[in-house]
């Protein structure tokens, strides 16, 4: 089937080149010309496994670039809308993106098309999205618009999109469901996963995914839901550890013992410095403001939101507790995307940390595995980066760990207190056992557990390994 993305970032780019690998002819439309040229280039512009070989797959046959969403929506029996829906200063989804570029479809409506809504967007959004093709002239019979809310986590998007756990479409009308059903029936009939170039997919056989259809609102609010579920299971966990530090309980050990219940489950139960990113924040502002405008006062979103931003300002404190004062403290950092595995720095609270730490006049070396060139366009020279994880530790008063990066968990602790000053590390991720941290000579803080000591209070690391 031929198919058109409206967006090439994150979601679409991953989006155009699955459904590429699926088979389908797929058209990526962005107006942002530089990114255009660098994908027809061969250039690949975000941190994503798998996307390279999917972009060099089908770059130039089944995958084409364009800026011309009018004649790319002519071509297409399916136009999926991926543009950005950021904040406004109310919280609020903005929707201009969706709005204008759900005119210039209109444009290319002259057969029976289906208008998918791939981006995240508040309930009612497919509604205006109809209006808004009806009032540019198009007769509704030669449209449905439908709504395919995407689960994919940044760093594991592509088979997230391949090997998802279900798939949701929200349809009024037989006739898009069904067109739904094919573009999707590669997974879903599990043909996809008998090819053997088919992109290897998390260790477990490769199950069809159910695919769910329901009424374009309620896959609208299925995402806004999901999203704020999640944060909410990960705001719940930070608050549990929080009283965990107060009575000395340890909040792996509670995370286990939670998790087993299959109620409950253990994933999205990490506890650390909150969640950040270009989904969660914003998805749960605007999921609170859309209830508000239905008249529902969804005030637990409210908590789930103040645990976070706390979750930020307790690491601080943590730090203070560790070092007495900051102004003038070398810090090394690990970490600086909002999460391991991408170069995204949107809303990182690593980020959001080396700011505050820059402001008390600490002096920063940071090391991140994929983020460093973004973070560099934001904080430009007023930290130093590091070109590993041991030099961002050289001569450090503690070292900050700030992102659960595989890499950061499996460190060589012997070279690691080599390099340190003071053998201190406050961990905002819990990589380390806090007892093989202190057998090593650590003095190891991290969140939701007692900070250990190696024997009483930490001293300069000599050079020889000696005490000073
Ligand atoms: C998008 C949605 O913004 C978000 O709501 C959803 O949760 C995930 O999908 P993302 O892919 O990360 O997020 O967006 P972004 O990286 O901002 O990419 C949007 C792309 O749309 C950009 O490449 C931009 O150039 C393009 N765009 C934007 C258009 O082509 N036309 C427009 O009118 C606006
Ligand atoms: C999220 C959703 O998972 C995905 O389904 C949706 O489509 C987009 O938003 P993403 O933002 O890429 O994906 O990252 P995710 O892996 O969900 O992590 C989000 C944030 O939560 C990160 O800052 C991560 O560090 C944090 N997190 C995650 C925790 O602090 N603890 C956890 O247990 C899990």
């Amino acid at each position: 089937m031929r198919i058109a993305v409206v967006g090439s970032g994150y979601v679409g780019l991953v989006a155009g080149a699955c459904f590429a690998d699926l088979g389908h002819e797929v058209i990526l439309v962005d107006n942002d010309q530089q990114k255009l040229a660098a994908l027809r280039s061969g250039q690949v512009p975000i941190h994503e496994k798998f996307l390279p070989e999917l972009l060099g797959r089908h770059r130039g046959n089944r995958l084409t670039f364009s800026d011309d969403l009018k004649e790319a929506a002519q071509l297409s029996a399916a136009i999926f809308v991926a543009v950005g829906t950021p904040p406004t200063e109310r919280g609020e989804a903005d929707l201009s993106y969706v709005e204008s570029v759900a005119r210039e479809i209109s444009g290319g409506i002259d057969d029976y098309k289906v208008v998918v809504e791939k981006s995240t967007v508040p309930v009612y959004t497919s509604e205006w999205v109809r209006r808004i093709i009806l009032r540019n002239g198009i007769d509704s019979d030669c449209f449905d618009v439908a709504s395919n809310p995407e689960f994919l986590r940044e760093g594991t998007a592509v088979t997230d999109f391949l090997f998802p756990d279900r798939i949701v479409v929200g349809c009024d009308s037989e006739r898009s469901a069904q067109l739904m059903r094919e573009i999707y029936a590669p997974l879903t009939d599990g043909s996809y996963y008998q090819r053997t170039d088919a992109i290897p997919g998390p260790d477990r056989a490769a199950i069809p995914p159910p695919l769910i259809v329901t009424s374009t609102k309620s896959a609208e609010l299925i995402k806004h839901a999901s999203n704020a579920f999640l944060a909410m299971k990960i705001s719940f966990i930070n608050a549990v550890a929080s009283v965990c530090e107060s009575v000395g309980a340890d909040v792996n050990q509670v995370v286990h013992g939670i998790g087993t219940d299959s109620r409950i489950g253990g994933r999205f139960l990490n506890p650390g410095i909150g969640y950040g990113g270009s989904c969660f924040p914003k998805d749960v502002m605007a999921f609170r403001a859309v209830a508000r405008e239905s008249g529902y006062d969804f005030r637990l979103l409210d908590e789930v939101m103040r645990i976070n931003e706390d979750q930020r300002q307790r690491f601080l404190r943590k730090i203070y507790n560790a070092l007495w004062t900051l102004r003038g403290k070398k810090l090394g950092v690990l970490g600086l995307a909002f999460k391991g595995g991408t170069d995204d720095i949107r809303e990182s609270p690593a980020l959001f940390l080396v700011q505050s730490l820059l402001q008390e006049g600490s002096k920063i070396t940071a090391y991140d595995p994929a983020a460093m060139d973004r973070a560099r366009n934001v904080l430009g020279t007023s930290i130093s980066f590091a070109g590993s994880s041991y030099e961002a530790a050289r001569g450090a008063d503690a070292l900050l760990i700030l992102t659960e990066w595989e890499e950061f968990a499996t460190l060589d602790l012997n070279r690691l207190r080599q390099e340190l000053k003071f053998p201190i590390v406050i961990d905002g991720r819990n990589l380390y056992d806090p007892d093989v941290m202190s057998a090593q000579g650590f003095t190891y803080y991290s969140i939701g557990r007692t900070a250990s000591h190696p024997d009483g209070i930490p001293t300069p690391v000599a050079k020889n390994g000696k005490k000073a």
